[in-house]
C-alpha cells in the first residue's frame, strides 16, 4: 500500500459563465464530504474569484489551467503564478497537450512554468503524453523522456516530490476513447521507474494521474491500478454528478 492520497482534478477548459461556474462549484462542494481522495477544480482564470467564494469551507481545492513562466513584467495578457495563488489556489496545470499543440509550448517552457508555480508555493500538475502517431511509431518512451527530462533538469529531482504528474495520451483526450487500464498502468509504471532510477523516495511519493476520457464507468478500473493515483478529468468534470461519481471511484 502506498501512502499516496488520490487526487481527482477537474479541468474545466474554456467553458462556462460566472454563473454556471459558481453553480457547478457549489454542486461539487455539496457532494464531496466523506470522500477519501483530494478533489480539485480548475476553472478559467476569470472565474477563480467567484469559484473560490463558492467552495469556501468545503473540501475542494482550487487550481488554474495555465500560468506565465514569469512572475511579473511586460508580458501583456499573461497571468502570473503569484496572481493565481492570491485566490487560494494550490495547483496549476502546466503543459496540457492542448497548450503544447495549439499554443506551441515547448517542454522547456512547460518546465519554466512548473518552476514558477512552485516559486509561488503551489504544485504544478505536469501533463505528459504521446500522440497516436508517436505511440504507433514506437516513440512513447522517447516522448516521455523529453517531456519529463525538461522538468527534472529545471526543478531538480527532489522538487519533483512537490509536483503531480498527469499522463494524458493525446489520442484519448476528448475522444471518448480512454486508454485501457493495462495501457495506462504500463505507462504510469514506466514514469515511476524513470523517477525511481533518480530517487526512489520521490518516485514512491509523487502522484501520477491518468487523463483522457475518464468517465464514471471506467474510473474505478483505471484508479485501481497500482501506479494510478487519480485522474485529470475534462469533459466529465463539467457535470457535478459525473465528476462526483469519478471522485467516488478512488475509494
Ligand atoms: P477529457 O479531457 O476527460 O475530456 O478526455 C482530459 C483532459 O484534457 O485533461
Amino acid at each position: 500500500m502506498s501512502a499516496r492520497t488520490s487526487l481527482v482534478a477537474g479541468n474545466w477548459k474554456l467553458n462556462g459563465t460566472r454563473a454556471s461556474a459558481v453553480a457547478l462549484a457549489k454542486d461539487i462542494a455539496g457532494g464531496v464530504e466523506a470522500l477519501g481522495s483530494e478533489v480539485l477544480i480548475c476553472p478559467g482564470f476569470a472565474h477563480l474569484g467567484d469559484v473560490q467564494a463558492a467552495i469556501a469551507g468545503a473540501s475542494v481545492a482550487l487550481g488554474a489551467q495555465n500560468c506565465a513562466a514569469e512572475a511579473s513584467g511586460a508580458f501583456t495578457g499573461e497571468v502570473a503564478a503569484p496572481m493565481v495563488a492570491e485566490f487560494g489556489a494550490q495547483y496549476v496545470i502546466v503543459g496540457h497537450s492542448e497548450r503544447r499543440a495549439l499554443f506551441g509550448e515547448s517542454s522547456e517552457l512547460v518546465a519554466s512554468k512548473a518552476l514558477a508555480v512552485q516559486q509561488a508555493n503551489m504544485q504544478p500538475i505536469i501533463c505528459v503524453g504521446e500522440t497516436l502517431e508517436q505511440r504507433e511509431s514506437g516513440q512513447l518512451q522517447s516522448v516521455l523522456d523529453e517531456q519529463l527530462n525538461a522538468v527534472i533538469d529545471k526543478l531538480g529531482i527532489a522538487a519533483i516530490a512537490h509536483t503531480v504528474i498527469a499522463y494524458e495520451p493525446v489520442w484519448a483526450i476528448g475522444t471518448g476513447k480512454s486508454a485501457s487500464s493495462e495501457q495506462a498502468q504500463e505507462v504510469h509504471s514506466m514514469i515511476r521507474k524513470k523517477l525511481a532510477d533518480l530517487d526512489e523516495s520521490v518516485a514512491g511519493n509523487v502522484r501520477i494521474l491518468y487523463g483522457g476520457s475518464v468517465k464514471p464507468d471506467n474510473a474505478e478500473e483505471l484508479f485501481s491500478q497500482t501506479d494510478i493515483d487519480g485522474g485529470l478529468i475534462g469533459g466529465a468534470a463539467l457535470n457535478a454528478e459525473s465528476f462526483l461519481a469519478i471522485c467516488q471511484a478512488t475509494d
